[in-house]
């Protein structure tokens, strides 16, 4: 039994068994101050002002959370971290004044981290993601999904996806798995899109899930990379496979992604920085959520994805790192939050939201991770701030003081 005492406030995100927050919802976070969580097992088994603690027996470990924040863990639900390899030298490119298109038009982008890929072994690979999911973890991430995508051959997809299972089995964090083989045409395919698709789905969906290794399937629905007809076929045919769907929706130009998401019934439809009015309505008339990046608009020095309209209008919308090579290497999604914040206008209660149950509804796991409540998995991070709003207003450092996975303190700062 471990037992989290007497925090200044704990945020329990939804109090209500609600498994995703949409409009005036997100922001209503339900606190608890001067609160006190007991954690049997790998689950909460209770919570409450720390007036009404029941008499603890004597094995209960106990934390003294006095003037500290608890949270739910985050879930940070997009990232591309299984790759090798640094694009430094494109980020100095763009600063130059090349555009993200025109590298990847010359061999560079997506396609420069497919070479390394290639050449690097899966034990590489994870020696590689190892470090970055241990920094997500120290920033409070508790579970993370994980997109293949730099393989882009049956066989080196397949690699990446051996490696997430591997550093998933590992722990402490928890891994979701995303098949992303349609990220790029890789070079061998450079004038035959149509045999990509058909190895796409003839043989790379199929043995992935025979393998059982992504829960998953994902899309880079964009000009120059998938277009939006190839992109419905490829989804069409990894949902009659049993994945679930996400995708890239509408990142660099507004090709209708966000429609064709809603329409597949797709768990998450993700970027949406060039989202369009039509698709903003669609999200909203579906059950699949935004998820949004502000750290890729950052790098990229691109206009930020409309937050508010899409809360406004009432889809619910998740946040997340998107940690890559290429255009957000970063693994600090509390910055991230900051960046919601200050750029896009959310509030930090929005913010909480957005990272911890709508991320899990992002996953289809809200049932049981993402909020504070008795029965769901005890994932919780504890910052050394007595407000949760100073996460996202002292913006850049770390405040993770400890971090719980399934009920074991699995970091201390
Ligand atoms: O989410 N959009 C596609 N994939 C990544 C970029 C990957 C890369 O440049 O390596 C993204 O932005
Ligand atoms: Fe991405």
């Amino acid at each position: 039994m471990l037992v989290v005492r007497n925090a200044a406030q704990v945020v329990c995100v939804a109090a209500d068994g609600s498994r995703r927050k949409c409009g005036a919802d997100l922001r209503n976070i339900h606190i608890r101050e001067q609160a006190s969580v007991i954690l049997r097992g790998e689950r909460i088994d209770w919570l409450g002002p720390t007036s009404a603690l029941p008499p603890l027996p004597p094995y209960a470990q106990v934390l003294d959370a006095t003037g500290k924040t608890v949270l739910p863990g985050f879930v940070d639900s997009h990232t591309h971290l299984i790759f090798a390899g640094s694009r430094a030298e494109e980020f100095e490119q763009r600063l130059r004044g090349a555009t993200y298109q025109e590298i990847a038009a010359q061999g560079g982008g997506i396609n420069a981290t497919v070479q390394r890929v290639r050449h690097s072994s899966a034990a590489e690979l994870q020696a590689l993601a190892r470090p970055r999911l241990q920094r997500l973890l120290e920033f409070g991430v508790t579970t993370v999904e994980v997109k293949s995508g730099y393989g882009l051959s049956l066989a080196d997809e397949l690699k990446s996806l051996t490696a997430i299972a591997e550093l998933n089995r590992e722990g402490p964090w928890e891994l979701v798995p995303t098949f992303l083989g349609a990220h790029a045409v890789p070079p061998e395919y450079g004038h035959d899109r149509a045999g990509y698709l058909r190895l796409l789905v003839e043989e790379m969906l199929p043995a992935v899930a025979e393998a059982k290794l992504a829960e998953f399937c994902d899309v880079f629905c964009e000009t120059g990379v998938f277009r939006l007809e190839e992109s419905r076929t490829l989804l069409a045919a990894a949902a009659k496979l049993g994945f679930k769907l996400k995708l890239h929706a509408d990142e660099l130009t507004p090709l209708g992604g966000a429609e064709l998401a809603a329409q597949l019934n797709a768990a998450s439809a993700d970027h949406l920085l060039c989202i369009t009015e039509r698709g903003i309505d669609a999200l909203a008339a579906s059950g699949t959520v935004a998820t949004l990046l502000p750290g890729t608009a950052f790098f990229l020095g691109m206009n930020y994805a409309p937050a508010r309209k899409l809360i406004e209008r009432g889809v619910a919308v998740a946040l997340a790192s998107d940690c890559n090579p290429g255009t957000c290497p970063t693994e600090n999604l509390p910055l991230v939050g900051a960046m919601a914040c200050t750029q896009m206008k959310m509030l930090p209660a929005e913010v909480v939201a957005a990272l911890t149950i709508n991320a899990a509804a992002a996953l289809g796991r809200a049932e049981r991770i993402g909020s504070i409540e008795p029965d769901k998995q005890a994932d919780l991070t504890i910052f050394d701030v007595p407000d949760y709003r100073q996460l996202f207003y002292h913006f850049g450092v770390n405040h993770v003081w400890r971090v719980i996975k399934r009920g074991r303190v699995v970091h201390a700062a």
